[in-house]
């Protein structure tokens, strides 16, 4: 970690904080009753240029976002110039702020008019992602450093297609597996086409994983088999690390109840070693609303990253989950991830004090 291009950030995604997603399939569902809504979230569409400046005051040198599919794309085919020139403006920005950008091209959600068609439940879906991949990086290749393809493919099709918590909220094993399926061709397909265009690019995908101890069964699974299903299309592993799976737990919990465990950071990622291409761990956090927990979490979690190096995971780069307090999918906006507050009526950014903390570990580490 004392390496100097070790990478410190933060990262965010697309509905999460920008608001006012009206084109995608999570804002249809949001308008069921009893639903959270995301209405205008952090605002983010707006405030980019504060969230950016944010980036930089508080020490990091790497940010991840993800691109909005149904901004750029709110019809097929139909491609929207203003969304466009606003994402390159933002990594731009990011450029003149001296930051290595992580990109991705799928967090969840999906253009309305994809899920109508059935989304990724069918194959159709594929042809349609690869010309957005395309478009993605015709218009944005020269601003993208990492390219992240899809965000936690099994976290995604487990609440959505088996335990009815998320959009199209269904319940079939079947399904499940074609959403899996589905999600590991479009990684390998944007792999090659991204390569086809950018030879020199860097792609992977942000996979979520458990440290199931020893329960190699459940790892097998959860932690590898999309892996394993794309062996070979991947220039770098991205890790999102929260919690293991451990029963009658002991020690601290965040706000939603999930076992704080750093060991579990050093698990997983020794873990990744058998890949054989480096690591970024591309999401890590807590939900801490009062900031009681946050501090020591992270420096509890970059401990765990180097005994991991130390072990000899190729661990190159830190973003923290998250920049900012966003819309946590269907349990709304209580959950605070943020090294920055939010108050959401409004919209002023405070950071909490974690922020520094994180900040103060960056700089010892550049120094
Ligand atoms: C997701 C984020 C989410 C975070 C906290 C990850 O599973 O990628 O979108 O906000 O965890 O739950």
């Amino acid at each position: 970690m004392h390496d100097h291009s070790f990478l410190w950030g933060a990262a965010t995604s697309s509905h999460q904080i920008e608001g006012n997603n009206i084109h995608n399939d999570w804002w249809a569902w949001e308008k069921h009753p009893g639903h959270r809504r995301s209405g205008a979230a952090a605002d983010s569409w707006q405030r980019w240029r504060e969230d950016v400046a944010l980036t930089k005051t508080l020490g990091h040198n790497a940010h991840r976002l993800s691109l909005e599919w149904s901004r750029l794309e709110p019809a097929p085919n139909s491609w929207d110039t203003r969304a466009t020139l606003h994402y390159q403006e933002l990594l731009q920005a990011y450029r003149a702020a001296g930051m290595t950008t992580f990109v991705t091209l799928h967090h969840f959600t999906n253009p309305l008019w994809l899920s109508r068609l059935g989304g990724w439940e069918k194959a159709v879906a594929l042809q349609h992602w690869l010309r957005y991949v395309r478009y993605c990086v015709t218009h944005f290749g020269d601003l993208v450093d990492f390219w992240v393809t899809v965000n936690e493919p099994t976290v995604y099709a487990g609440n959505g297609w088996l335990k009815k918590r998320w959009p199209p909220q269904k319940q079939s094993r079947w399904l499940v597996w074609q959403v899996l399926r589905h999600l590991a061709q479009a990684h390998s397909l944007a792999y090659s086409e991204i390569h086809r265009h950018l030879p020199l690019a860097r792609v992977g995908a942000a996979n979520h994983l458990i440290a199931f101890g020893d329960d190699r069964r459940r790892a097998f699974w959860f932690n590898h088999y999309f892996l394993r299903a794309t062996r070979g299309t991947h220039d770098f592993l991205g890790v999102n690390y929260y919690f293991p799976a451990v029963q009658n737990w002991q020690g601290p919990n965040s706000d939603l109840g999930w076992p704080i465990y750093a060991a579990g950071l050093t698990e997983v990622l020794l873990e990744m070693k058998r890949y054989r291409v480096p690591i970024y761990i591309t999401e890590n956090g807590v939900a801490d609303a009062t900031d009681k927990l946050r501090p020591d979490f992270i420096r509890d979690h970059l401990r765990a990253v180097e005994e991991a190096q130390a072990q000899g995971a190729d661990v190159r780069g830190y973003l923290h989950w998250s920049l900012l307090d966003n819309f946590e999918w269907d349990l709304g906006f209580e959950p605070r991830f943020g090294l920055v507050e939010v108050d959401y009526t409004t919209q002023k950014r405070t950071p909490r004090p974690s922020a520094y903390v994180y900040k103060a570990i960056i700089e010892q580490a550049t120094r």
